[in-house]
């Protein structure tokens, strides 16, 4: 690889830093209207009250949302993804985020399970969509639909478009992982608007965002590890991302 060549994958042309959260930095991109998003082995769990780090989660989580946003995107998704620019990078549209995140569970885990009182693994008839108000202060809420459109944060349009797309992509995604042995137990969405008003997927999916579970074993293929502390976090990452690079 020549020198050149060598600093176009390495060294990204990124523009100032926008944003950084718990797992990723966002910087302006090297077109207009474009970002790029780098990805960091920083773990947060509990609203940033555990942390620690993943070794090499950046790359790989870089590497499973690629795959599975240009799956969405052959599937007809409307997503931010435009292409890999590095082990740790994507380019990505500039979306405006609403400040929402979307939680769909197609079975019973984790916050769901502690709130109600139910066992994890319960098998939901059908999936269970939830709004989050993205507020680290407030430890990102429960919130109804009626708060999302009452508080501006999404029109009545959006959130029906929210609710659309988040299901639909539960359908590809679930199916996309049975064929590779694994269960979609729940995953975390969050969308935006593009420069011309559309709602698109934004930010990443990954074994940070989603509950998966070995469909042979019930083995905790996850984030759940970490927050957990139970071991093996690394070789489940590695694991999810052997299976994603399956083709079929
Ligand atoms: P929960 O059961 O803790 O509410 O999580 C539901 C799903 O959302 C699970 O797949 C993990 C994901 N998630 C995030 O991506 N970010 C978060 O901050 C939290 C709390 C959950
Ligand atoms: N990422 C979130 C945090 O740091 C929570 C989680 O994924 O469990 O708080």
């Amino acid at each position: 690889m020549t020198e050149a060549m060598d600093a176009g994958v390495q060294d990204v042309d990124k523009g100032r830093l926008i944003y950084e959260g718990k797992a990723k930095k966002v910087y302006q991109g090297p077109q207009p209207d474009t970002y790029v998003v780098t990805y960091k082995d920083d773990a947060t769990a509990f609203n940033g009250e555990k942390k620690g780090t993943i070794i090499g989660k950046g790359v790989v989580n870089n590497r499973i949302s690629g795959i599975l946003f240009r799956y969405l995107e052959d599937k007809g998704i409307p997503t931010h993804y435009l292409e890999a620019l590095s082990d740790r990078e994507t380019l990505v549209r500039a979306l405006t985020i609403i400040p929402v995140e979307v939680v769909v569970r197609n079975r019973v885990a984790g916050s769901m399970a502690k709130r109600l009182g139910l066992p994890e693994g319960q098998v939901l008839p059908y999936p269970v969509v939830e709004f989050y108000y993205k507020n680290d202060a407030l430890g990102d809420p429960l919130v109804t639909e009626s708060h999302v459109t009452a508080l501006g944060w999404a029109s009545r349009a959006e959130v029906a478009t929210l609710q659309t797309l988040a299901l639909r992509i539960g359908e590809l995604l679930t199916d996309f992982f049975a064929q590779r042995g694994v269960v979609l137990v729940d995953y975390k969405l969050e969308f935006g608007r593009d420069s011309s008003g559309n709602v698109r997927l934004g930010d990443e999916i990954s074994p940070d965002t989603c509950r998966f579970w070995d469909a042979a074993s019930g083995e905790k293929l996850d984030k759940d590890r970490f927050r957990r502390d139970l071991g093996g976090v690394e070789e489940a990452y590695a694991e999810i991302l052997r299976r994603v690079e399956v083709t079929d």
